[in-house]
């Protein structure tokens, strides 16, 4: 039966449900079990006795494959944009309200790649919307950057590496970090940046395959084809303030980082 609900209201409807201890889907009215027709034993031993239907194979599906080969066929932003919105292997988007791809200035020279989006990014659409968001672009502000600049040389570019929110905005699960990673690089490819900023935990396992931005932030590295600084991300920052003096001398890296380069 088709039902009145959207899909996201039928889900906080069921997860609602969840949480209060249901474990099983029973109907609207009680069924009378011993109502119900009684079986034809003759007609369940010929069942039991027929021959047993062989399997069929599924083809077995590679999706970090399929993202490689979609990845690797979009010649452009918008192009590779639509081929994440057509990959239909991630659980997660599923779930999501909308893809979240970029946001800022994709001739800047610096690409900063964040996390899965939040509640308000996935309403939106848009990366960096919420209370993260607005930490990130004051944080920018202070070294003379943000996504609204239009100089190449002070504006970023901001990228969510996982498009869709995961469930309760909870860890992005490992398979989904190596689906994305195809994407990821392809977007690098085609931005082009001279730097990235690897804002988090889950860029760092998308670029560098390893865990540990508490450890790894601060130190520039080489991935994906450029150099790499991994910092905090301002959710993190948020959640824990006295770590805002070390995002701050990461802040001074980067920018120390482009006038050697220029
Ligand atoms: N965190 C991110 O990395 N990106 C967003 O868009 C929101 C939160």
């Amino acid at each position: 039966m088709e039902s009145a609900l959207d899909y996201h209201t039928a889900r906080a409807l069921l997860e609602w449900h969840v949480e209060l201890g249901a474990t099983e889907a029973i109907l609207d009215a009680p069924v009378n079990r011993y109502d119900a027709p009684k079986e034809d034993p003759k007609k369940k031993a010929a069942i039991a006795q027929a021959a047993p239907v062989a399997p069929v194979a599924m083809p077995k599906i590679d999706p970090v494959a399929e993202a490689q080969k979609a990845a690797k066929a979009a010649p452009d932003l918008a192009a590779l944009e639509q081929a994440l919105a057509t990959f239909e292997h991630c659980d997660l988007k599923r779930g999501a309200r909308n893809l979240v791809f970029a946001d800022g200035n994709p001739a800047a020279r610096v690409m900063i790649i964040g996390d899965a989006p939040d509640r308000e990014e996935d309403r939106e659409g848009k990366p960096f919307v919420g209370r993260a968001g607005h930490l990130l672009d004051k944080m920018l502000a202070a070294i003379d950057m943000g996504r609204d600049v239009p100089l190449s040389k002070d504006a970023v570019y901001l990228v969510n590496p996982v498009p869709w929110r995961a469930p309760r905005g909870g860890d992005v699960p490992p398979a989904v970090i190596n689906m994305m990673r195809p994407f990821v690089a392809r977007h690098v490819e085609i931005v082009a940046p001279d730097v990235l900023v690897l804002m988090g935990g889950t860029s760092c396992q998308i670029a560098l395959e390893q865990r540990g931005v508490n450890r790894l932030r601060g130190t520039w590295q080489e991935a994906l084809g450029k150099p790499v600084l991994p910092m905090m991300h301002p959710a993190d920052l948020l959640r824990r303030p006295a770590s805002k003096r070390e995002a701050w001398a990461d802040l001074l890296s980067l920018k120390a980082k482009l006038e050697d380069a220029t």
